[in-house]
């Protein structure tokens, strides 16, 4: 193990609960692998002490913190300050605890989505045709916004609740289109790209049911749900013969701009993390 000194740079990650958290072993392993003088603790948070706990995270010194369910959107509010990206997504999910105290929060979840997908799969090119998302909720939002910096020429939101799809059309601008959920099939026709943003398919959830034998050819298809790390959707895909990118990239790389911030390294996403991750999600 590395040694932490009196002097450790100390981050974690607030969540309620928070033990099913991958972030402790994902950031352990970089402080290991750079050998840096830090901790990064799992902090378990309730939603009544939310505000004493982020305040008090400057109060003790800390560099910064990871922000994880179902606090994402309450720790806003309690921000001195928010990068573009948290106001668009409406979500925090970093802390930066600046020298004077304050506080900048920050949302990593697009810059992980992309950097995902551009490692998973170099052929996408943004502008090959629309993108299906599946979902509408905080996920979604993030993907979303990644995709429009992207520029990806239209987006098609569908969701089980029409309402939450219609909205976030309406909030996110003219390239983002809402459609039927029972459209689904129809909708991924002539799509560049196929994202899951729902809960479905997960471990202990229902199934995902989307047809995907409309999707062209060369759709490139992802899944944010990593628990199992190949959903249902994404060995349709593969018997299919679409190329996939799973959903644990999305988690190893969102963490990359924190560790920066709060350790001063960026690391890296390499094959013998993926690895020392799966063993984590084995355990969890
Ligand atoms: P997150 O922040 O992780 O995106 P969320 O805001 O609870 O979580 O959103 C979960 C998404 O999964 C939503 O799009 C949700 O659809 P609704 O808006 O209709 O709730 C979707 N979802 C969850 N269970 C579903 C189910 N059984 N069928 C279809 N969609 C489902």
């Amino acid at each position: 193990m590395h040694p932490i000194t009196g002097a450790a740079t100390l981050a974690g990650v607030i969540g309620w609960p928070v033990a099913h958290s991958l972030s402790p072993r994902l950031h352990g392993y970089w402080l290991h692998h750079h050998n840096i003088d830090g901790a990064y603790v799992p902090l378990a948070v309730a939603p009544n002490n939310l505000e004493v706990a982020v305040r008090g995270l400057s109060a003790m010194g800390f560099a910064g913190a990871n922000v994880t369910v179902p606090h994402k959107e309450a720790v806003m509010a309690l921000m001195d300050g928010l990068s573009e990206t948290a106001q668009r997504i409406g979500a925090v999910n970093t802390i930066v605890c600046r020298d004077d105290g304050s506080l900048f929060g920050d949302n990593t979840d697009a810059f992980g989505f992309f950097s995902n997908l551009s490692a998973g799969a170099p052929s996408w090119m943004p502008n090959r045709g629309p993108a299906l998302v599946l979902g509408a909720g905080g996920a979604a939002r993030a993907v979303i916004a990644a995709l429009m910096d992207a520029r990806v020429p239209e987006i098609r939101v569908v969701n089980r609740t029409a309402a939450r799809a219609e909205a976030l059309a309406e909030e996110f601008g003219t390239s983002v289109v809402a459609m039927p959920w029972a459209a689904r099939g129809e909708a991924a026709g002539d799509v560049g790209l196929l994202v899951n943003t729902t809960s479905l398919g997960m471990t202990g959830k229902d199934p995902l049911d989307m047809p995907i034998s409309q999707c062209p050819d060369d759709c490139i298809v992802t899944d944010i749900v990593y628990s199992p790390l190949e959903t249902p959707l994404l060995s349709a895909a593969t018997d299919r013969g679409l190329a996939s990118v799973d959903g644990l990239g999305m988690l190893l790389h969102q963490a990359r701009p924190g560790f920066d911030a709060w350790f001063g390294r960026l690391p890296d996403v390499t094959p013998d993390l993926r690895a020392h991750m799966m063993v984590a999600l084995a355990d969890a």
